[in-house]
């Protein structure tokens, strides 16, 4: 395997055209396909960040493709049911760049929508293998966990940044952790240690998006920010400048992956085309 090769842009658009197309076929089967046709922003304008991870991975690794883009046709689904009830949550009124679901349809919609997509994802991954559903479900578990956690007991209290940090790695570095996993082969070493850096480079990303949310201009991030602080809700960039921490948390992922060149080579390529650009997006922002 050639650790040094790039996917095309092409060739990752195609990709993720199959994650977009799974999702949106996944949706269509169900009583609520007409909502695919109505609200674009469902299925076809997010990022699609933790697909890309997974892709960047599996192509040095060769890793199956039916494998990955099932993997990541369920996260995106786990991931964009966790924006549906986190927008309910936060009183969020634009989400990519369109009015929020619950605006739209109600905050019961919302909820219930969010659910379908959560148990629709879990079915996608158990079709492929038993054991990486099994991922799924614990992954996800750490998700709720940890939103749970920032609602139930640490909303309203003086926070750390150890506290946030462990917040980001579980809510936003599960999901990552989970593709990185997703494309690991059968050694298990390997797994663990792709595993562990799809968390460290999730956690940036959640930092990243948490400086957005206290400095970034709503119109051009596409969504509606400062709603941690207008809940009482302490971030990491409320209590330090977690840009310093952007970068070695990516450090340290790259150094995890050290023995295994091939691997190390799609971080390498995931960071530089996929993850900096996005987080640059957020944390070049506007002071307020
Ligand atoms: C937004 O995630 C919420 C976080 C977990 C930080 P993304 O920025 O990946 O959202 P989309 O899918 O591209 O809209
Ligand atoms: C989104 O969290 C939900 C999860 C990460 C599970 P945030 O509230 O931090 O994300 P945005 O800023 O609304 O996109
Ligand atoms: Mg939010």
């Amino acid at each position: 395997m050639d650790a040094e090769k790039v996917i095309e842009l092409d060739e990752i658009e195609d990709k993720l055209g199959d994650v977009r197309a799974l999702v949106r076929g996944t949706l269509i089967e169900t009583s609520l396909g007409f909502l695919v046709h109505d609200h674009q922003s469902l299925t076809a304008s997010g990022k699609l960040l933790r697909s890309r991870l997974g892709f960047r991975l599996a192509e040095q690794l060769g890793t199956d493709h039916r494998r990955m883009v099932y993997g990541g046709a369920a996260i995106e689904m786990i991931h964009t049911a966790s924006l549906l009830h986190d927008d309910v949550i936060d009183g969020g009124m634009i989400r990519r760049s369109a009015p929020t679901f619950w605006v739209e349809k109600g905050a019961a919609g919302a909820i219930l929508l969010g659910d379908l997509l959560l148990f629709k994802a879990v079915d996608l991954v158990c079709q492929v293998d038993g054991t990486l559903a099994h991922e799924l479900v614990k992954l996800t578990g750490e998700v709720c966990e940890a939103e749970s956690e920032q609602e139930l007991i640490l909303r309203g209290t003086n926070s750390t940044l150890d506290i946030c940090m462990s917040i980001a790695r579980r809510k936003t570095g599960a999901l990552f952790a989970f593709m990185a996993y997703c494309a690991a082969s059968d050694d298990e070493a390997l797994r663990v240690a792709m595993k562990e850096a799809g968390y460290l480079v999730g956690t940036a990303y959640q930092m990243a998006d948490d400086i957005l949310d206290v400095r970034g201009d709503a119109a051009a991030a596409g969504k509606t920010l400062g709603t941690d602080r207008q809940r009482d809700i302490v971030s990491s960039a409320e209590i330090d400048d977690p840009c310093r921490h952007l970068e070695s948390l990516c450090a340290r992922a790259l150094e995890l992956l050290d023995p295994w060149p091939s691997a190390r080579a799609g971080l390498v390529n995931y960071l530089e085309f996929d993850l900096r650009p996005a987080m640059d997006k957020l944390t070049a922002c506007p002071s307020r």
